[in-house]
């Protein structure tokens, strides 16, 4: 069955029908369809469309449709899109009534809707994901609230840090991320349906209460506009790959440090891998997909951006792509929020090796070009004293608190005991600079 079948005279190509079908995409608006079409059937009723009896019918049939398939099973039936496999299943349970559902209405502002609720919807799920990673770094970070980190700058040791600091800087990111995507979704969540197919409709729907029904916060003002608007899709793919930067680069982080050559971090077996050749080897595969993932999410935003920038006004089935960039950028965002969090909770932090890297008092150069600061000295000056500290140091293969700073500075002889430990410097940040 065709919804639209009338005017042709022969049948459409099986090579085209392969590639106009989207029911194998689309038969997760399942649920969202339906919801939709009883509100509809409900604004017909109201406008006299449809008499209490026939409402009654669409409502139950459309109810019976939703309990008794999954979209896994609708994905596989002979139908054009989720839009035709809902009014043909109706009109099987209840005749022809069901034909009278799609007054008013065309699939472009109901795909409109559909799409809306879905987006919606997902927009909560990554919302909660989002909250539960976040708490999983706070976890970590007050668990290991002892222990100090080298924090790089151009890959090289910079400043010590604490392993608390580490993880709420992807707290921060995160949580920027859930802004952009509660912000978004006040633009996500207005009601297209009652644009018709792109000039409005003939049947004085209530539309209000249509969205009141569906919990839309709005209704969209202009019929033309709300058929093609897809700033929604767009938003949730650019939201989705933000985000997905962001567990990119910490996956990025956690691949090296959990290297035989950093050695800070133990990534439990829960989300590593072996090797079918090398006996020996546990591969961090996951955080290995999730960079690869933020990659492939971008792509599907560039692709719908592109998609998007050169179709005339009104609805054109180039829009129909949506669907999959959404629903393959919706799964990687998922799949990469569990698995970062899994990670957080089972990962073990390597305290020895740690306590080692941060205790290179390197690291400290910039406190002793402070303290002299402390003592007077302008910055310029306290940087190139402690430089050529700094050099010496390298030259006689030491530390640079084993060797007698006062040579560099006379202010040196006053430099507390253990002012360049990790702990120390740490401790100086946000505090007074003359700890301990
Ligand atoms: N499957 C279509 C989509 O996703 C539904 C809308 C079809 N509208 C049309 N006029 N052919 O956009």
């Amino acid at each position: 069955m065709k919804l639209w079948q009338g005017r042709f005279e022969e049948d459409s190509d099986p090579v085209f029908e392969k590639m106009n079908r989207s029911l194998g995409v689309d038969a997760v608006l399942l649920e969202v369809d339906i919801r939709a079409s009883r509100a509809h059937a409900r604004s017909l009723a109201g406008c006299g469309v449809l008499t209490p009896e026939e409402l009654k019918a669409i409502d139950q049939g459309l109810e019976q449709i939703l309990s008794e398939y999954t979209p896994e099973q609708v994905k596989a039936a002979p139908y054009e899109d989720i839009h035709t496999f809902v009014e043909a299943t109706l009109a099987s349970k209840i005749g022809p009534t069901a034909g009278k559902l799609h007054t008013g209405r065309s699939r472009n502002d109901q795909v409109a809707t559909d799409f809306r609720l879905f987006v919606r919807k997902a927009i909560g799920l990554i919302l909660a994901d989002l909250e539960a990673l976040q708490a999983a770094l706070i976890e970590s970070g007050a668990r290991y609230s002892e222990v100090i980190i080298p924090a790089y700058t151009h890959m090289r040791r910079a400043q010590p840090i604490r392993w608390s600091h580490y993880c709420l800087a992807y707290v921060e990111m995160f949580s920027r991320d859930a802004s952009r995507f509660e912000q978004s979704l006040s633009r996500v969540d207005i009601l297209p349906l009652g644009s018709g197919a792109v000039a409005g409709s003939n049947f004085p729907v209530d539309r209000e209460a249509v969205a009141r029904e569906l919990g839309f916060a709005k209704i969209s003002a202009n019929s033309l506009d709300a058929t093609c608007d897809r700033d929604f899709v767009i938003e949730f793919l650019s939201d989705a790959a933000i985000m997905m930067v962001h567990a990119s680069r910490m996956a990025e982080d956690w691949i090296m440090y959990s290297t035989e050559e950093f050695g800070f971090l133990e990534l439990s077996e829960k989300v590593t891998t072996g090797s079918s050749l090398m006996p020996q080897k546990k591969n961090p595969d996951g955080f290995e997909i999730i960079r690869a993932k933020a990659a492939m999410t971008t792509g599907l935003l560039t692709g719908f951006l592109g998609v998007m920038k050169g179709l005339p006004t009104g609805y054109n089935k180039d829009l129909q792509e949506d669907k999959e960039a959404v629903l393959k950028t919706f799964e990687n965002v998922r799949l990469s929020l569990s698995v970062l969090r899994l990670s957080v909770r089972t990962v073990t932090l390597k305290t020895d090796r740690l306590e080692k890297a941060a205790s290179d008092s390197f690291m400290g150069a910039t406190d002793l070009a402070d303290f002299l600061v402390m003592k007077g000295v302008p910055f310029r000056s306290a940087h190139e004293i402690v430089a050529r500290a700094v050099r010496e140091a390298l030259d006689q293969k030491k530390q640079l608190d084993q060797i007698d700073l006062s040579a560099f500075s006379p202010f040196f002889t006053d430099l507390p005991a253990g002012y360049l430990t990790a702990e120390n410097i740490v401790n100086r940040k946000g505090h007074s600079p003359l700890i301990p």
